[in-house]
């Protein structure tokens, strides 16, 4: 396998980088890519850990060199929050740098799995589509918005309120990646129970967490280091299913059956192409019915936004 990360050297891409030359199958190649003059030595340093991944830092206006062959693009260029910022605060800087690499990727590795970690998802994602379709070369079995932190911190957020290993503990997040489009199913998680206020609660930590982080590094930035593992986890569900491996199931954001939104997070079975099936995401209780409900409205105009932005 060939996978490039573009925005490398970013806090992100580093530890992304770092993360996937310890794990990624033996054989396959790395190549990072960033505006950023350090990447080239970003990949040299990777480059002395014993794994049997070769990897290759690239820098300069042009991503080229990191994207041919790719198989797997995994793209977080671009600007973090900071405090009392909004996920779309950040729109104006990343839909032009999600734009051009979308054009760059179409030209070079149109083939590629794409995913998307560059805020804001809900509408970086249309951007890189309508790019793509412009192009004659969109897939949308091939595009995803990486939303595995949000089912990684309600993972850890439920076991740590009812004493289980995280481990164990399993948590559907449908929806959007931000504030209230974020939907926890915390009435399919297996072997426990909530009360209302619980429900309530964990919901409102969930949407909230990514503010937290940004709250706590005062201005130091967003989630990085929980960001890279769970865009690594996502990555090798999609290394692994492209290899072959059959039943890989994970979550994302992706073109399925526009039921909500022609732009949803939702369970999916991964095959060699990318998305080989889009599952059903099961009964919601009569809360995340509502919560469901209330977001459309701004899950549409997200991805509005990103559609109009191409045009
Ligand atoms: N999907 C998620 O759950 C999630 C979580 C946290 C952060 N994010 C988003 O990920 C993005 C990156 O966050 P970060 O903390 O790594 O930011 P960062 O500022 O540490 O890194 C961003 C990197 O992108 C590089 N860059 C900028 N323009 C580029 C271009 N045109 N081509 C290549 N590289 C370019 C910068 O040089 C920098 O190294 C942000 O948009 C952030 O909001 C997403």
């Amino acid at each position: 396998m060939r996978v490039a990360v573009i925005g490398a050297a970013g806090g992100i891409g580093q530890a992304l980088a770092l993360l996937l030359k310890n794990q990624l199958p033996a054989g396959s190649d790395l190549a990072l890519y960033d505006i950023a003059p350090v990447t080239p030595g970003i990949a040299v340093d990777l480059s002395h850990i014993p794994t049997f991944v070769s990897i290759k830092g690239f820098c300069g206006d042009d991503p080229t060199p990191a994207l041919e062959g790719a198989d797997i693009v995994l793209i977080s260029a671009g600007v973090a929050r900071k405090p009392r910022m909004d996920r779309s605060d950040l729109f104006n800087v990343n839909a032009s740098i999600i734009r051009s690499l979308s054009n760059r990727i179409a030209n070079v590795c149109p083939k590629a799995l794409v995913g998307i970690i560059t805020n804001p998802i809900n509408t970086t994602v249309a951007i890189a589509a309508e790019v793509l379709m412009a192009k004659g070369v969109y897939d949308k079995n091939r595009l995803f918005g990486i939303t595995t932190l949000d089912i990684i911190r309600s993972e850890t957020f439920v076991a740590e309120l009812k004493g289980k290993n995280p481990s164990q503990i399993h948590v559907p997040v449908i929806g959007g990646h931000s504030g209230a489009t974020i939907l926890p199913l915390l009435s399919q998680v297996e072997g426990v129970i909530f009360t209302e206020d619980e429900v309530k609660t964990l919901m409102i930590r969930i949407q909230n967490a990514g503010t937290a982080v940004v709250t706590a590094k005062d201005g130091g930035g967003s989630a990085t280091l929980s960001m890279g593992y769970a865009a690594c986890r996502f990555s090798l569900a999609l290394v692994r299913a492209a290899q072959g491996e059959k039943n890989v199931i994970e979550y994302a954001y992706i073109e399925g059956n526009g039921k909500y939104a022609r732009f949803f997070a939702q369970p999916i079975r991964l095959g060699k192409g990318g998305v080989e099936k889009i599952l059903d995401h099961g009964p919601l209780s009569i809360f995340e019915q509502e919560a469901l409900d209330n977001m459309l409205d701004t899950l549409h105009k997200d991805i509005k936004m990103g559609e109009e932005f191409v045009k």
